[in-house]
């Protein structure tokens, strides 16, 4: 029988002490970090739980016995007069109400706990020494008990009082300690983070990944400038040693004590009378956390009494008195193990990463967006990258991009296809726009947005046909282009769900009345990119019919008042479309009218308001042709002479009409002599 190999628990306790170690290095000590927040603390809870059943593998250098990381080379050692403590985590209610159960037994006491809630700011806890007022001294936490002295650098950041104000000002009430530890969180605010990073992208240099970890680096920077640089902010929250004759009584006091010395408290700092006005708070910050311009990761919950911390105590590394409630992480790493794209309503393509799933705050994420081309090219995603993955709020999942060190060899670069994925008609990628689009009518993909967008009112106002019966048409088949519409009778129409014979008909009079729309609405209907109702009335009024529109090249289009080169190259594009002039087709055998009154147009071009007249044979050009050409330099041709006349363009058998222009001094030339006019050269 083969014996299936277990690890014993020591071994495992091995393994999880290495990879915490590590962890730990790479947090603390490199400030980049490897593994999530959230993994960390599973492999943690992991070796507590085994240390905790097996007592005998304890020992004092496991990283259960520790508070924080190594002191890193370069600075002078911190040691502080009382230790830093870490906080023990909570992650659900269930916790929060065991740490109030905690609370209240080793208290004695009966009713009601009252905490102060304060935000977890994502940054470095630091601790700040003052003698006499003055600021003498501060390190970071290292492993608690020793940190690092980085007085220098922590003077760089403006909310970090040099003076304490109640010295400045004896006059607000409170008296300076004679000396106090304070301490709090050295952070980053995102608007500063953003704006240092453009600065750095705009000077070439490599971009920061988040707030926390330039933050971190910014304390340890060698030089203080660079500190300086990094425009830092700090909250204080707590207090070390103090030496004062009339100390602050409970936590929210403390927090007022701090700001009137002159520190920046946090202002959504918040006193509750029991554990469930913390739970609310807990919720309602996980929801509202984007709305800050720093990141927190949690809730700090704090006994408010300080009398009962004091009692309270501590237990190894953790206060009994305190607990930080940690919100679901929301950056993971993973595989992108594909690109797929998905055609939206209005004919936009998504690029989508297709993910080896990964677990991201509870929910397993297996898709994320990569929002267009330019996104992928600019931040340098590629297949089979291992990419960060964010879910934050309620948005999207998003690849953030790569990790360039785990890159296998050299992936090539992605680029979107230049077919709909969906129908395979041709994908319309203007230069410098970041997004393609389908640039067939028909693509399924387009089609409810399509279908209500041509029942609307600015369009064919087919009344009854809106945001609901749209997707009903599509969904069931019934209508697969907008020419379909005009193909519906009533037991179709009520094949439909919730459709009664009395809206059918309804539906079906108001189809029928909007064929005689005429065609700035019809165009304005079709959902040509560019073309709203504006351009469709100056499309209509301008070609008189859809032949004439379709048949129109871009110089032609040019012509027409207010139609740029871009509305141009979409309306060209449009009629190109193969399945776009078929469906014209059906539209037009269904009785809808395609014609428009013309307007009297501002003639544009070199032969803009002249007259022309052609009389006998030209010999390459047709009489047609010959018009064509001078109608699209902008000129008019009409079949008499008269003193209005600017031209005549006589050929072979010329008659009267060449005598006529004779009598009359009119210039007469002949198709040499109009094409020089035509190019300028006459
Ligand atoms: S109190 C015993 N209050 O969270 C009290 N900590 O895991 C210890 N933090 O190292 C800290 N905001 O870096 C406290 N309002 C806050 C905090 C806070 C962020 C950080 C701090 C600490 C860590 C504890």
């Amino acid at each position: 029988m083969a014996l299936k190999r277990r690890t014993s628990p020591a071994a495992r306790v091995r393994e999880l002490r290495q990879m915490i170690e590590e962890a730990n290095y790479r947090y603390h000590v490199l400030d980049d970090p490897q593994i999530s927040d959230q993994d960390y603390d599973a492999l943690l809870r992991e070796l507590l739980d085994l240390e905790l059943a097996h007592p005998e593998l304890l020992t004092p250098d496991s990283p259960t016995q520790r508070v924080g990381g190594t002191p890193a080379a370069g600075f002078p050692p911190y040691v502080h007069a009382r230790p830093m403590l870490s906080l023990g985590n909570a992650f659900d209610e269930a916790d929060l109400l065991a740490f109030d159960a905690r609370v209240r037994k080793l208290g004695g006491i009966e009713g009601d706990v009252a905490y102060t809630c304060e935000l977890k700011i994502d940054g470095l806890a630091v601790s700040l020494r003052y003698d006499n007022g003055k600021l003498t001294a501060g390190g970071t936490r290292g492993d608690g008990s020793v940190g690092e002295n980085v007085t220098s650098n922590l003077r760089t950041i403006k909310t970090i009082p040099l003076v304490l104000r109640a010295r400045a000002a004896p006059a607000r009430g409170v008296a300076t300690p004679h000396h106090i530890d304070v301490r709090g969180e050295a952070y980053m605010r995102k608007s500063d983070f953003a704006r240092l990073n453009a600065e750095r992208e705009a000077r070439g240099e490599a971009t920061f990944a988040n707030p926390r970890n330039t933050a971190a680096g910014g304390i340890r920077q060698l030089d203080p400038k660079m500190t300086a640089e990094r425009k830092l902010s700090f909250y204080a929250y707590a207090v070390g040693e103090i030496d004062t004759d009339a100390p602050p009584r409970s936590q929210h006091e403390l927090l007022a004590f701090l700001k009137a010395l002159g520190f920046r408290v946090n202002e959504h700092a918040h006193a509750v009378p029991s554990i469930h006005g913390v739970i609310d708070f807990v919720k309602e910050w996980e929801t509202k956390r984007d709305e800050l311009d720093y990141e927190i990761d949690g809730v700090v919950i704090k006994v408010d009494d300080l009398a009962l911390q004091a009692k309270l105590g501590s237990s190894g590394k953790d206060p009994r008195w305190a607990i930080a409630f940690k919100f679901r992480a929301r950056e993971a790493r993973t595989k992108l193990l594909d690109i797929v794209v998905s055609v939206g309503r209005t004919g936009v393509l998504n690029p989508n990463a297709v993910l080896e799933p990964v677990q991201i705050g509870g929910t397993t994420v297996s898709n994320a967006t990569l929002h267009n081309q330019d996104y992928i090219r600019d931040n340098d995603i590629r297949i089979g990258d291992v990419v960060t993955v964010i879910r934050a709020g309620d948005v999207i999942p998003r690849v953030v991009g790569p990790v360039l060190e785990l890159r296998k060899g050299n992936p090539p670069e992605y680029t979107l296809p230049t077919v709909c994925p969906v129908c395979g008609a041709d994908v319309d990628h203007p230069e410098g726009e970041p997004m393609a689009r389908c640039t067939n009518a028909s693509c399924p993909a387009q089609l409810v947005e399509r279908v209500r967008h041509f029942c609307s009112r600015g369009a064919m106002d087919i009344e009854g046909v809106g945001d609901q019966l749209s997707a009903a048409l599509v969904d069931s088949g019934l209508v697969r282009d907008v020419s379909e519409i005009y193909q519906l009778d009533l037991p179709a129409l009520l094949k439909l769900p919730r459709m009664a014979e009395k809206s059918a008909s309804n539906v079906l009079a108001a189809i029928e009345g909007s064929k005689k729309r005429g065609l700035a609405r019809l165009l304005s209907g079709l959902g040509i990119r560019f073309v709203g109702s504006q351009n469709a009335a100056i499309l209509a009024g301008d070609f008189g019919t859809i032949d004439a529109l379709a048949a129109a090249t871009e110089e032609e289009l040019l012509r027409s008042e207010g139609i740029g080169a871009e509305i141009a190259s979409s309306v060209a594009l449009f009629f190109a479309q193969e399945p776009n002039r078929a469906m014209i087709a059906r539209l037009k055998k269904a009785g809808v009218d395609m014609t428009a009154p013309l307007r009297e147009r501002e003639p544009v071009g070199i032969l803009a308001g002249k007259t022309l007249v052609l009389t006998g044979t030209l010999p390459n050009l047709t009489r047609d042709e010959a018009a064509d050409l001078i109608v699209t330099a902008g000129g008019k041709v009409t079949s008499s002479v008269s003193k209005k006349t600017d031209y005549v363009i006589a050929g072979e058998d010329a008659g009267s009409k060449l005598t006529k222009a004779e009598q009359l001094g009119i210039t007469v030339l002949d198709e040499a002599g109009l094409h020089d006019l035509l190019n300028g050269t006459a």
